[in-house]
């Protein structure tokens, strides 16, 4: 069975029965409409600990006046056949009446400093502090040994570790590969806004990203021209690109001479729908 609750004092009863019995909790947040990349996700909890717990809530705090909110799709009862052949024992899904009782403007936040100013942070003002704020609260509700996110949102994991670090959360977190289409388009709930001419324009992203990896990977180091090829590319096949950047994965500033890794990110709107995607290259 997979118990099913938004009952946050339910679910930390059960839990703490399983805790008791000394088995290791992994969890996975998501606001749901599952595909294979948040099932490569629980795969990956299952690996790490003896019961997976997943939470679908679509975090009215972490989008923008203007974004997606009310047209995210909303697929429970699709979600639930899928979370239980995987082997999900506990599925979280809370109301916004519980988790914000007195609205979003009277809520603490969580700023995490710099991550989240960036790359999407500068497209989309106030998104990572509503993330690092429900994913705080979900931590508390929770308190997984593990926690699971993925490699598609390389930004919103980076201030996932740099939250954990730095509030002390007892907890690991563990980063997953970013699963793919065959055309190498990143799995994404937002893919299925995509029009029939805009799906199969939308791997040129990953593709592009690709290039300027290669290009890299060859020696190239005129960033700078690297980055606007890359953003000229996608506009002429039809992207507005917010940004394609070239920076160290740890911080996700500037490469300096210190840089180990780099990560190369790209956040572009096709039609109404805005896909993000990256690639790392490790300099050694
Ligand atoms: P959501 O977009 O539903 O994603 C949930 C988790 O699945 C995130 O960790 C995301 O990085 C991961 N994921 C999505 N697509 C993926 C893919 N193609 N390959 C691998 N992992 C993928 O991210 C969120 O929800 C929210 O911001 C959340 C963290 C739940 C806070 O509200």
């Amino acid at each position: 069975v997979m118990k099913t609750t938004g009952d946050r004092q339910r679910l930390r009863a059960q839990l703490a029965e399983c805790r008791a019995r000394g088995q290791r909790i992994a969890f996975v947040p998501t606001m749901g409409n599952l595909h294979d990349g948040h099932l490569q996700l629980v795969r990956r909890g299952l690996e790490l600990a003896d019961i997976v717990v997943v939470s679908i809530f679509v975090n009215p705090l972490q989008f923008g006046a203007g974004e997606d909110l009310d047209a995210y799709p909303r697929t429970l009862a699709a979600d639930k056949e899928k979370l239980f052949a995987e082997g999900v024992k506990f599925l979280y899904t809370p109301d916004a009446t519980d988790i914000y009782p007195e609205g979003l403007e009277r809520h603490t936040q969580v700023l995490v400093p710099d991550l989240s100013e960036t790359l999407c942070g500068s497209s989309r003002p106030g998104h990572f502090n509503g993330v690092a704020t429900i994913v705080a609260k979900l931590f508390n509700i929770v308190q997984p040994d593990v926690a699971i996110f993925g490699e598609k949102d390389f930004q919103q994991l980076s201030i996932v570790r740099k939250m954990v670090a730095d509030l002390c959360l007892p907890l690991d977190v563990i980063g997953v590969p970013t699963v793919r289409d065959r055309d190498g388009l990143a799995l994404s709930s937002r893919n299925g806004y995509l029009s029939p001419t805009e799906r199969r324009i939308a791997p040129l992203l990953h593709e592009t990203l690709g290039s300027c990896r290669d290009a890299i990977a060859c020696g190239f180091d005129n960033f700078l021209q690297l980055e606007s090829h890359a953003r000229m590319r996608l506009l002429q096949a039809g992207f507005e690109p917010d940004y394609f950047a070239i920076r160290d994965a740890r911080t996700l500033r500037q490469v300096t001479e210190d840089t180990e890794e780099i990560a190369i990110l790209a956040a572009a709107r096709l039609g109404s729908t805005r896909l993000i995607d990256n690639l790392r290259l490790s300099l050694n």
